[in-house]
């Protein structure tokens, strides 16, 4: 039996991100600058090799697989993807599952619930649609509302990322809160982070999730909950709603202690931390070496796995890492 995978920090690995495309339907704004260049597909790893990674990453013990991107969903092919990895579900792995923008989920919830996904993360930054245009660039809320409700339809569980934004979206999150458990969906709330070149300065969106969570309390009863889905976010059960409100705060809250995550890039980089440039090529190592080579790249590579990002939001500062939250896929 392989050797599970911990690193140097005594943290063992169980999740597995992985981005199936660099490219996506909108521009949000603290992700993506308006013009972007995307991989080109020569680059890319095929799914037959995304599924023959993760297959073997599930026999060294990761059990909860995410794909993300860019927009998933817009990669042909991703749904027969998750039909081939949902087989390893009861076998190893206890959870897959997707985070999307839900612009194309009402095509595809069906087919993602047949695979064995039954809990799906949406980003969903506003619920009123000229803001939501603003943030996206591109986007279209009553769509992707819609996709949600295929979703549900579709027997998911279904959680909302918030990126909080100031002057966007900051003055709404009670809002969006009472919405979501209405809906009975949870809510993710998000601090900016300085991943890739966008067209604006980071420092000027940038909210503290402190100063969120105070101002929820005044209008909602929040309860520390123990809730654990394996991701960053700790977890508040609102009382009001049923629902939980999870905050994911990378600034002021770190997290890294608790890692248990690596990121497969579109183009078979395995990557040891969202904030750190350091990976190893699994692309390289399946095409040269087989699954023997990518087992030999990863046990070389885990070692180096990084105690901490070293995020800071500096006014003026390049982002901390030059690479756009796309390509590892958050
Ligand atoms: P759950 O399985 O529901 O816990 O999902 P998740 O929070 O792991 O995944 P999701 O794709 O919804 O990510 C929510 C936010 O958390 C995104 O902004 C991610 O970039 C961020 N995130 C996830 N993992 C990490 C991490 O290891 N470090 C940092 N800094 N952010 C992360
Ligand atoms: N900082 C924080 N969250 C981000 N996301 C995308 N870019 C950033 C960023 N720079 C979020 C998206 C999505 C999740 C995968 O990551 O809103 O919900
Ligand atoms: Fe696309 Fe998600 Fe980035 Fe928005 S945050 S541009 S939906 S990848």
């Amino acid at each position: 039996c392989a050797p599970s995978l911990i690193d140097a920090h005594g943290r063992t690995i169980r999740y597995l991100r992985i981005s199936v495309t660099d490219r996506c339907d909108l521009r949000c704004r603290y992700c993506m600058a308006e013009a972007m260049t995307f991989l080109p597909r020569s680059k890319v790893l095929s799914l037959e090799e995304i599924a023959l990674i993760a297959e073997r990453f599930v026999a060294r013990g990761i059990d909860k697989i995410r794909l993300s991107g860019g927009e998933p969903l817009v990669r042909r092919g991703v749904t027969e993807l998750c039909q081939r990895l949902g087989r390893m579900i009861g076998g190893g792995l206890s959870e897959l599952t997707m985070t999307t923008n839900a612009t194309r989920l009402r095509e595809h919830a069906p087919a993602l619930a047949d695979a064995g996904i039954r809990r799906i993360n949406v980003s969903l930054d506003s619920l009123d649609p000229e803001i939501f245009r603003y943030v996206t660039r591109h986007g279209d809320v009553a769509q992707v509302l819609d996709g949600i409700a295929a979703a549900r339809d579709a027997g998911m569980a279904i959680k909302i990322n918030m990126v909080v934004l100031k002057g966007l979206n900051e003055d709404h999150v009670g809002d969006m809160l009472d919405w979501c458990g209405r809906e009975g969906h949870d809510l993710s709330l998000i601090e900016t982070m300085p991943l890739g070149a966008i067209d604006e300065d980071r420092t000027d969106r940038f909210v503290p999730l402190t100063r969120v969570f105070d101002t929820l309390s005044d209008r909602f009863t929040l309860t520390r909950d123990s809730h654990q889905t394996g991701g960053p976010a700790r977890y508040w059960r609102v009382a009001e709603h049923g629902n939980r409100l999870g905050l994911i705060s990378p600034l002021t809250a770190n997290f890294c202690a608790g890692c248990n995550r690596v990121r497969l890039t579109t183009e078979g980089k395995l990557y040891l931390c969202l904030g750190h440039d350091d990976h190893v090529d699994l692309k390289d190592a399946l095409r040269e070496g087989g699954i023997a080579a990518v087992d030999a790249a990863l046990d070389a590579a885990l070692p180096r796995k990084p105690a901490a990002h070293d995020f800071r939001i500096e006014t003026g500062a390049a982002p901390a890492v030059a690479r756009h939250m796309s390509v590892t896929g958050g």
